[in-house]
């Protein structure tokens, strides 16, 4: 393991100054639209040099030392999934062999101990985000379906003709497409916050866009395509101060540093697990408890609802379980919070440290590839390791294409962002993104790749 055991005392300390540095982000008219300065100015620098220790990390990732047609493989596309790690592995493998069965409080053993284990995964995913209890949390496919979650209950609820929804050019389809249909249902419009040709969301724009007609305000927390940090808690103070609730899309911030929703002040948070070492088919909504209880059930079906009868209409479960009809995916609970525990072991004050120096070095490197546009700020505080760039002349398809034969992988095309991209000037993009076991060498032999592409090398 690359770093040493943290003492919850250390943990608690950490997750303290992280919701300090939100604070000040929001507080600070200079820190309000770089949050991910504020982040590294917080955290104190660790010595991460040597690529020793994430060679350690590394070997707990079975794939990573995988080959791709003889060549070892270069995982650059950890935006779109990351790797899982043996303990994960081996918790949902113990799963399926050990311990599976449909959970119920009050049947059989295996029965209970699924229940309990699927309850244990929400008390777990509670504390990590700082969730004021388990009840808050709904486990979901992923992001999408939590997003769509509260598009379809929420929106049922509480949109009307007439009324706003504020979101940013930079969404993920999975946060555009289920407002577009959300806004059509009610008969509301979509407004939307642009960003500055260096990727930052134009703040200075958004009270003129916030009215009382606004009823939700919702944007990434980091961008999938930019990597740029966006001043969550700022976006959600002055969301509630114009009486809208605000949507956090945490997907690539909650797998990168410690998320505190409490201290964001936030309504609903989604993140998926896959992203962050965990099992794909399983994410989070969070919500505030308040609005959970408010909001109409999304599907019907068993375990969100007892003792029915044709005519009349039931009594629905309490939390979360209002909204995870049938079967629950209890391995890839059981996953996700092996997944947490596993982050939670490392040092994740050095791993951000760590990941800062990265996108450092990829920028420096990135930048002086013949013909190439890196998308996004260019300032390694305010961003993270992903990296969309385009190539003159050279198509994105194409790059990626040849850069898969060298073993390399990464993603392009519209990255499920097309309207960030036209907005950028460009309709697709190839797009590397790191991880926690993410090395330099990753990197130079991206470089390498890409400057043969670009025609530097020969
Ligand atoms: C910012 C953002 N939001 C939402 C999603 C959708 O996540 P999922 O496919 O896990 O539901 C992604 C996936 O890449 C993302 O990057």
């Amino acid at each position: 393991m690359i770093v040493e055991k943290t003492s919850e005392t250390d943990r608690r300390e950490f997750l303290r100054k992280i919701s300090r540095a939100a604070a000040l982000a929001a507080s600070s008219p200079v820190l309000s639209t770089n949050a991910g300065a504020e982040l590294s100015h917080i955290w104190p620098s660790v010595e991460t040099d040597s690529n020793q220790p994430v060679h350690n990390l590394r070997n707990q990732f079975p794939l990573l030392k995988e080959r791709v047609d003889g060549r070892p493989l270069v995982y650059l596309d950890n935006a779109a999934t990351t790797q899982r790690p043996r303990p994960v592995l081996a918790a949902m493998t113990d799963f399926y062999a050990y311990e599976n069965a449909n959970p119920s409080k009050t049947l059989h053993s295996l029965a209970r101990q699924s229940a309990a284990k699927y309850d244990r995964a929400r008390d777990h995913v509670a504390r990590f985000i700082n969730a004021a209890g388990p009840e808050e949390v709904v486990f979901t496919r992923g992001t999408t379906e939590a997003i769509n979650l509260v598009a379809r209950s929420w929106g049922e609820a509480n949109l009307r003709a007439g009324d706003e929804i504020l979101l940013t050019v930079a969404e993920h389809y999975s946060n555009l497409v289920p407002w577009q249909l959300a806004a059509r249902r009610a008969g509301a419009t979509l407004r939307v916050l642009d960003i500055s040709d260096t990727g930052h969301l134009r703040l200075d724009q958004l009270d003129k866009l916030l009215s009382k007609r606004t009823k939700i305000v919702t944007f990434p927390h980091v961008s999938n395509v930019l990597g740029a940090i966006n001043p969550a808690k700022e976006i959600c103070e002055r969301a509630h101060r114009a009486g809208a609730v605000a949507l956090v899309d945490a997907a690539q911030s909650v797998p990168h540093f410690p998320v505190d929703v409490q201290e964001l002040g936030c309504d609903f948070l989604a993140f998926s697990g896959h992203k962050m070492c965990g099992p794909m088919g399983i994410g989070v909504l969070c919500a505030r408890r308040e609005l959970l209880e408010a909001m109409p059930p999304f599907q019907g079906g068993s375990n969100m609802a007892h003792e029915v009868e044709i005519e009349s209409v039931p009594d629905f479960a309490e939390g979360g379980l209002k909204f995870e009809a049938g079967t629950p995916n209890v391995p890839g609970a059981v996953g996700l919070a092996a997944a947490i525990a596993f982050l939670q072991s490392l040092d994740r004050k050095a791993l951000w440290t760590r990941e800062q120096e990265l996108t450092r070095y990829a920028l420096s490197k990135l930048q002086k590839i013949r013909g190439s546009r890196i998308l996004g700020p260019t300032k390694s505080q305010e961003r993270m390791s992903v990296f969309s760039f385009v190539i003159e002349n050279r198509r994105p398809l194409d790059v990626a294409t040849s850069l898969d034969r060298a073993g390399i992988a990464v993603r392009a095309g519209d990255l499920a962002s097309l309207p960030l991209l036209k907005r950028l000037a460009t309709e697709a993009a190839v797009r590397a993104s790191c991880y926690i076991y993410t090395t330099k060498d990753d990197i130079d032999k991206l470089v390498a790749g890409l400057e043969e592409i670009s025609g530097v090398a020969n």
